[in-house]
């Protein structure tokens, strides 16, 4: 390691924290396939414009992160962890529990006040005892994920163990595009995938988007790992823009119709 901002812990220096969310999507499996890239590389900064769960940050541990989703009670969620969040509300894995918390939550929407400790509380508490840990609202913006049914949970109660990471990271809420990049950055780009239709925030991610972002990923002037699912088109856009694509066999952890056989993913290179 050279000094101490340049330097990042690897996955096999340290034992990376567990991320705090069920996430779909999330890459855990895909840490130690892209810790050597990061390795040889050694970048001032970790981008990552679609941060989800964190299952790279968390596992890559680098000393600095831009680290950006779209979905505002993820981002909420990580700003309440960085100022030393605690959860003190009623936590039980019980469907009358879940549906007063899921109220609770949508009402501090519905009166703006969905940026504050107690909604990034309901929403660990949502996440994790909700449907497959998923996230997704109705037209009016309003969390309808029914009870999870899971046999037991381990609901924590403080997230300290994050606040040295979580301290030196910057977090922000909204489009990929609007990210600003900068000399010595290193990108990972993890979008919905290229499905007919999956939603992880109000607003989906069509086929347009995959279009904008594969354009604005091959503009940028950092190395650059995306990944997606492996679809025909998707293969031939990361091509089209001047990426060299592999594919791998990736588990399916979450999915939205319950699907969780083995899938082929794409991952894309440029600048290496
Ligand atoms: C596949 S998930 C990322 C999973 C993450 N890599 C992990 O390991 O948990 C895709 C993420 O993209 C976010 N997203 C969707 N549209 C977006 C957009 N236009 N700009 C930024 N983030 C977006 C979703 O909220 C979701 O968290």
């Amino acid at each position: 390691m050279t000094s101490p901002e340049k330097a990042i812990a690897s996955s096999s220096q340290v034992h990376s924290l567990v991320p705090p969310l069920k996430w779909a999507g999330g890459k855990r499996w895909l840490v130690d396939r892209l810790t050597p890239y990061w390795d040889e590389i050694q970048p001032q900064r970790l981008v990552e414009p679609f941060c989800g769960g964190l299952a790279i940050a968390l596992g890559v541990s680098p000393q600095q992160a831009l680290l950006n989703d779209i979905n505002p009670h993820l981002i909420n969620f990580y700003h309440q962890i960085q100022q030393g969040l605690s959860c003190n509300i009623r936590m039980e894995n019980q469907a009358d529990c879940y549906y007063q918390n899921r109220t609770e939550f949508n009402h501090l929407i519905e009166c703006q006040q969905a940026q504050t400790a107690e909604a990034a509380q309901l929403f660990y508490y949502l996440n994790r005892t909700g449907f497959n840990g998923l996230c997704r609202f109705n037209r009016r913006g309003l969390f309808n994920v029914p009870f999870g049914r899971y046999k037991k949970i381990n609901y924590k109660t403080d997230f300290q163990e994050y606040q040295p990471l979580f301290r030196r990271w910057t977090f922000t809420q909204g489009d990929f595009a609007a990210l600003a990049i900068e000399a010595g950055d290193f990108i990972y780009a993890d979008p919905p995938y290229d499905v007919e239709f999956r939603q992880y925030s109000s607003g989906g991610f069509d086929w347009s988007d995959q279009e904008r972002l594969a354009k604005w990923l091959g503009e940028q002037s950092v190395p650059v790992i995306a990944s997606n699912q492996a679809t025909e088109r998707i293969l031939a856009l990361y091509k089209y823009h001047g990426f060299k694509v592999d594919t791998v066999v990736a588990p399916r952890r979450i999915s939205c119709n319950g699907d969780r056989r083995p899938a082929q993913e794409m991952l894309a290179f440029k600048g290496f």
